[in-house]
């Protein structure tokens, strides 16, 4: 039998439920508290609310655990690729040899975007961020399926469809809003290349010559894909389930995930961070500077790449990222000044008071940063990789929306801190 808790409020008693999820972590179910008692929660920044129950992902921020689908990310990093630990994220298991096969020829048979979104492209000024071009032509690619728009959940098999073409274009869109935003002529995907290395060729190939698609590149780009495939309720994965729980469709749900990654303190980190580095070494700094300007409230910089809502530990991510961004650089014979200002500013970070206080480690974002411009990988990209690699999770999450029995629409409440009833002044006579 599950525990009870208790809230005392103006004399009464009220009990409430208790969940405790597979994991043994416990939650309070409030969800008959105003009806009750009138009160509702207050929790700014949603620290200790659960918005949902899942069977995605699982986190331990203390331990420094994260599973998919209860596998661990270090074993998933070292055994599996990017489209296999995508279909785990999203089917719930690792799939046979026909299921992958199936998923595999859907994402071929799914990757060219409708010739006339080459319009759309043609409407970006050069030099748009990419991230602004791929949230609206995620959304726009729905738009080219009239079956997409009126389509809705457990009518038809339709999803698996959508899923690879989701998965599949928006690979050839990020390829595509690079290229746009450097006025590059745009190049189409091959049947022959797998996943991670048909997004490099379309990235970075001409009209007149493939790019050479090294192996160690390819490998290292999806190893980033894969450990960015979900991170539970983070602000876009939130974001997703908050418009799919309108009944948005799959595309235009995702693209708001897009939207809400691209901010510095989520997935713009990596550029932030990238920037950040750039700068301690102009100005020809060992990073104490910008640590010590981190550490004070009035400076208004933060240590891009460090702290977490939910780790208070070693990101596992960032441990398996170092490590890649140790081999990457050495077999590329890459000597980049950025990874040893890195490697200092950790160093000097997790000596420092201020920061084991507040329990602040480095993120993934700390050290991808590295590993993508080794691969030549240009900075305004970082954050579109970090979408590209976030696709199964956004869908995944879909996807228990859709199936919730209950099917409630998301719409917190509020405090109202605002004036109180006054009436309207004609203009003559306001101040
Ligand atoms: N540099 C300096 N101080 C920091 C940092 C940082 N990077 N992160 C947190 N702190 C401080 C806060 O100022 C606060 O100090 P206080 O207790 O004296 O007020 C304390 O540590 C606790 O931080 P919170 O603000 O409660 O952390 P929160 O959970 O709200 O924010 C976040 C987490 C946004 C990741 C924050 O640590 C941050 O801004 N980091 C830098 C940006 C970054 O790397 N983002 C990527 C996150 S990972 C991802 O999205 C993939």
């Amino acid at each position: 039998m599950s525990k009870e808790a208790k809230l005392e409020l103006d004399g009464k008693v009220y009990p409430l439920p208790t969940v405790e999820g597979s994991e043994g972590e416990k939650a309070v179910d409030i969800s008959s508290l105003r009806a009750n008692t009138g009160y509702i929660t207050l929790d700014d920044g949603y620290g200790n609310t659960g918005s949902c129950v899942s069977k995605v992902t699982f986190i331990d921020g203390d331990k420094g655990i994260l599973r998919y689908r209860g596998i661990p990310i270090e074993e998933l990093a070292e055994k599996s690729n990017f489209i296999e630990t995508g279909y785990l994220i999203i089917y719930g298991k690792l799939p046979n040899r026909a299921q992958l096969k199936r998923f595999s020829d859907l994402l071929t048979d799914n990757q060219f975007l409708h010739e006339d979104m080459k319009f759309h492209f043609e409407g970006f000024p050069m030099g748009a961020h990419p991230m602004a071009i791929l949230s609206a032509m995620i959304n726009a690619a729905s738009c080219f399926d009239e079956r997409l728009m009126r389509w809705k959940w457990g009518e038809t098999r339709d999803f698996d469809v959508y899923v690879a073409r989701l998965i599949s274009q928006v690979r050839t869109i990020a390829a595509y809003s690079y290229r746009k935003s450097r006025g590059l002529p745009l190049i189409y995907p091959k049947k022959a290349y797998k996943y991670t290395a048909n997004f490099l060729h379309m990235l970075f190939s001409t009209p007149y010559e493939d790019f050479e698609l090294k192996p160690e590149v390819v490998k290292a780009l999806d190893l980033i894909f894969l450990l960015h495939a979900d991170h539970e309720q983070n602000c876009s994965t939130s974001t997703v389930r908050m418009v799919a729980s309108s009944q948005a469709n799959l595309f235009a749900s995702c693209a708001a995930g897009v939207c809400a990654l691209w901010g510095p303190l989520h997935g713009g980190a990596n550029q932030a961070v990238i920037e950040m580095l750039e700068e301690i070494h102009r100005e020809g700094d060992d990073g104490s500077k910008f640590i010590a300007a981190a550490k004070d409230k009035n400076s208004g910089r933060k240590l891009m790449g460090f702290g977490h809502r939910v780790y208070k530990n070693y990101d596992p991510r960032a441990k398996i990222i170092k490590k890649a961004c140790d081999d990457v650089l050495s077999k590329l014979h890459i000597n980049d000044p950025l990874l040893d200002i890195a490697k200092h500013l950790e160093a000097a970070v997790l000596k420092d008071p201020y920061f084991i206080e507040r329990k602040l480690y480095p993120n993934v974002d700390f050290y991808s940063g590295i590993i993508m411009r080794a691969l030549g990988i240009p900075v305004e990209m970082f954050t579109v990789i970090f979408a590209i690699g976030r696709m199964p999770g956004w869908i995944a999450n879909y996807k228990e929306i859709m199936e919730e029995p209950k099917g409630r629409i998301y719409r917190p409440r509020q405090i109202y801190t605002g004036r109180t009833l006054n009436h309207y002044a004609p203009l003559a006579g306001r101040k």
